[in-house]
């Protein structure tokens, strides 16, 4: 979960970083995913990302290589294995937060406005906080100090701080996702016009991480299954993954939403039991059957011991991934969901408070705005790990 402790102007992971993963590095989880790190300081998701600087100018200086590390040797101080989750927002980077100017326009394989609703508010909004993006050249796609060598870059710099993998975040609307589906995709050149086109940048990014860090460095990817509504765009997520597992992807992550549905924090995906199995069935089917051997992961819902062991022996999938139980229970693992000694089954859960959002939030006609809400309740709590606090669950 994008952590947001670490602001301008350098966006290094800092003493709060530190302490947030400080506290899930004791937490007996099997695997940590960090927040999404912008691979660009030019285009950032949220103010207090992690990002690597972009100009050349900026080049990561010997500080920042130790931050990366300490971070690295701190996540993995109780041999925790820990992934860096990497990302480029494109179209969704509001404007106002990144080392861009104010009408800097933001990124896009094409220039395809987000779209939140069609009332005047809504309208506002998106062309205000986001604007059109601009069309990427060939040039700022696949060109030197282009999005994939800033993807390459950022692994290189994982890598050499210690971290034992990357995922890329190809999902939640953000600029791999972009590309890779056919509404904001409306190229006809090498990385548009057919679902493999589309999903080239992905696979050029894949190949050139591989080469330049190690055949035991994991590289994972998470990927949306939503525009899976009809048969035919199954079809193309299928093909897209297809592609994906044959460049030697270590796992995949299986997800849904963006900014303009952000599914991915919707509430009735807090259900227990069989969480994986509800979730985005069409892909899942087609990984288990297509690509028995793909480790699947999928994350959203997961409050129980039982659910969870059920998710994984059912084959719903092979890794569970676990956000808002995580912030306000920063060892789970160990003293819950693991701890089989001390508590029994039907007490090995976790149960999140619901949050209620203020009535003026609630009745805001702008989606964005609610998720932001619950999403920042959520954030708050990783603040205070952040401080070195405990979290709490009101
Ligand atoms: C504060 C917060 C930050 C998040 N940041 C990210 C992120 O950086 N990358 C990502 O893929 N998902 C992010 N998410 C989504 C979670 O990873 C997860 O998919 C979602 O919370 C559903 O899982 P859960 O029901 O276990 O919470 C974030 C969620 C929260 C609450």
């Amino acid at each position: 979960m994008a952590e947001n402790l670490a602001p301008g102007p350098d966006h290094k992971p800092n003493q709060k970083s530190v302490s947030a993963y400080g506290q899930w590095a004791d937490g007996g989880w099997g695997m940590i995913l960090t927040g999404n790190v912008q691979v660009s300081d030019v285009h950032l998701g949220g103010p207090g990302d992690v990002a690597i600087p972009s100009h050349a100018s900026q080049t990561p200086s010997p500080e920042t290589k130790e931050a990366w590390k300490t971070w690295a040797a701190t996540c993995q101080r109780s041999g925790t294995p820990t992934i860096v989750q990497l990302c480029h927002p494109g179209r969704q980077s509001p404007a106002g937060i990144s080392n861009r100017s104010f009408f800097a326009k933001t990124i896009a394989p094409s220039p395809v406005p987000l779209n939140f609703g069609p009332s005047i508010l809504e309208r506002l909004a998106a062309s205000l906080l986001f604007g059109t993006p601009h069309e990427m050249t060939v040039e700022e796609i696949s060109g030197e100090g282009g999005v994939v060598d800033q993807f390459v870059e950022a692994a290189r710099q994982s890598f050499e701080a210690g971290f034992k993998g990357i995922e890329l975040h190809g999902a939640h609307g953000y600029l791999l996702a972009q590309f890779l589906s056919p509404l904001t995709n409306h190229r006809t050149d090498s990385f548009g016009g057919t679902p493999a086109k589309r999903a080239e940048v992905v696979l050029r990014t894949i190949r050139a991480i591989r080469a330049a860090t190690s055949p035991t460095f994991c590289i994972g990817i998470k990927l949306n299954s939503v525009d899976a509504a009809t048969s035919e765009s199954l079809s193309d997520v299928m093909a897209q993954i297809r592609l994906v597992a044959g460049c030697g992807i270590d796992f995949i992550e299986i997800s849904g939403g963006s900014y303009e549905n952000p599914l991915m924090m919707s509430a009735d995906r807090d259900k227990e039991h069989g969480a994986a199995r509800e979730l985005f069935p069409g892909v899942r089917a087609g990984c288990a059957q297509g690509f028995p051997r793909l480790v699947l992961m999928v994350t959203g819902g997961f409050r129980t011991r039982i659910g969870m062991e059920q998710a994984l022996e059912s084959g719903g999938c092979d890794l569970i991934g676990i956000g808002r139980p995580a912030t306000v229970k920063p060892k789970l693992p160990k003293e819950i969901i693991l701890n089989t000694r001390d508590v029994p089954d039907e007490r090995a859960s976790v149960a999140l408070t619901p949050y209620q959002a203020p009535w003026v939030v609630k009745h805001f006609p702008l989606k964005m705005v609610g998720l932001g809400a619950s999403t920042m309740h959520y954030g708050a709590q990783i603040k205070r790990m952040g401080d070195g606090l405990e979290p709490v669950d009101r």
